[in-house]
This record gives structure tokens, C-alpha cells and sequence, in this order.
């Protein structure tokens, strides 16, 4: 494990800690070396803040990150969310996170959507994304055998010109559906990973 660390000065993690009301705005990112095993985990209450931290910076357009995370995390089991933390020492960050949703009721085969997937920017194109979507969808599986229910499809939007693409075709297997144009930003494709439950156990 990395001992050393780098700090940042980053205006949107000043906006999101003002909101807080924290004194001062350097966030420490812990250096992934090779090697590092990244634990995902269920997120908890005390993960919030610092999840915030990673939405806003990776989410810009968007808004009240903590507010965004914590009503989400209320509605566990509908939305499930997972961190990704280099380890549990008391100074390991959050450098990103995973949110899934139930789609359209409690079902015996549920349909899940990748509703957001975020990854600190220094911490980005190191494997913390793909190990958030494989390495949370077995506890996924487990929390709906826990509710009698098998995953079934999982789906996901993104911005048409987003690498996230291949990164969801890589992971997943998910393919391209349909083109929505102008949906949030911009143009958003439509993605389905069909099947996934047989193949990723
Ligand atoms: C999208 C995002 C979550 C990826 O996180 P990450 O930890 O950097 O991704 P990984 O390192 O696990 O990379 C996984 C794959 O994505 C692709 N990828 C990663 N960074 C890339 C880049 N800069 N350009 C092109 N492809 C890239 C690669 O295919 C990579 O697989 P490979 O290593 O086998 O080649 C991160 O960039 C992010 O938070 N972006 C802002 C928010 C966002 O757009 N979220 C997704 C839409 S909801």
C-alpha cells in the first residue's frame, strides 16, 4: 500500500465542502500503486461526505451532492450503492463509487440499472471503475436473493460521447438499444446487458 499522498486544490471540492461547512479545501487522494487491491463495499452513512467529494468532482453540471447520495442511500434496497476504498484505514478515501437501482417494482427477476458511476479524477484509468461494476454486482446478487429474486437485465445510459461505452460493452456486455437525443446534456445512448445474472456469478 502507498504511504504517501498527494493533495489537490479543486474549486468544486471548495463548493461541495463550503456546503459542509468545512474551514478549508485540500482533499488527499491516496496514490493507487500496482498491485493495490481496492475493497468494494456497501456504502455507509459516514462514506457520504466524502462520496460527495467524488460525485461533484466527476459530475459537474450536477448539483447538492451530498443530498443526491444521502436520498439514494435512504432508499436501500431500490438503490444500492458501493465504495471503492484502497483500504478501511481510518484515512483511506473514497475514490468512487457505484449506484444500482431497482427498476420497476420488486421483482422476482429484477432489472437493474447502472444509475451512476463515478471514480475520483486522480484516481481515474487505474481499474476502480470495472472493479466497481464486477466486484459489486455478486453482493448485488446476493442482497436480491436475500428479497427471492434473480438479476435479469441491467441497463445504462450515457452520453453518447462517453468511453464509459466500452467501458459497460467490456464489463457487462451491454450493447447500444437506442440513441436519445438531447436528454440531459447532450445525446444519451441507451445500453442493455441482457442475460447478466448467467455471466457474472
Ligand atoms: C467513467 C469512469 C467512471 C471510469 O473510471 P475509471 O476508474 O477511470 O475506469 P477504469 O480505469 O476502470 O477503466 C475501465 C475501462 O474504461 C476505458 N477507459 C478508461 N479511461 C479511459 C480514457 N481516458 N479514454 C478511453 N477509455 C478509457 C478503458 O476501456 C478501460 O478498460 P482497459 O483498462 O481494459 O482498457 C470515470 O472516468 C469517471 O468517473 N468519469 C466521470 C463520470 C462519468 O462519466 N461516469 C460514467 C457515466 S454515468
Amino acid at each position: 500500500m502507498c504511504s504517501s499522498f498527494i493533495s489537490i486544490k479543486c474549486p468544486e471540492y471548495a463548493q461541495v465542502l463550503a456546503q459542509e461547512r468545512y474551514a478549508e479545501f485540500w482533499y488527499g487522494c491516496s496514490l493507487i500503486e500496482v498491485g493495490d487491491k481496492v475493497i468494494i463495499r456497501l456504502m455507509q452513512e459516514s462514506d457520504l461526505s466524502e462520496a460527495a467529494l467524488v460525485h461533484q468532482s466527476a459530475f459537474v453540471r450536477q448539483r447538492r451532492s451530498f443530498e443526491w447520495l444521502q436520498c439514494n442511500l435512504k432508499a436501500f434496497p431500490r438503490y444500492m450503492i458501493y465504495v471503492a476504498k484502497l483500504d478501511e484505514q481510518p484515512d483511506s478515501k473514497v475514490v468512487g463509487y457505484i449506484i444500482w437501482a431497482q427498476k420497476s417494482g420488486f421483482r422476482p427477476e429484477s432489472v437493474l440499472e447502472l444509475e451512476q458511476l463515478a471514480v475520483l479524477p486522480e484516481c481515474q484509468g487505474q481499474g476502480v471503475a470495472k472493479a466497481l461494476i464486477l466486484e459489486s454486482l455478486p453482493l448485488v446478487k446476493q442482497q436480491l436473493a436475500e428479497q427471492d429474486s434473480v438479476l435479469k437485465h441491467v441497463l445504462v445510459t450515457t452520453r453518447a460521447d462517453n468511453f464509459a461505452q466500452q467501458l459497460y460493452k467490456k464489463t457487462l456486455g451491454a450493447e447500444v438499444e437506442s440513441t436519445i437525443s438531447n436528454l440531459y446534456s447532450a445525446d444519451e445512448v441507451l445500453m442493455i446487458a441482457r442475460n447478466v445474472g448467467d455471466t457474472i456469478q
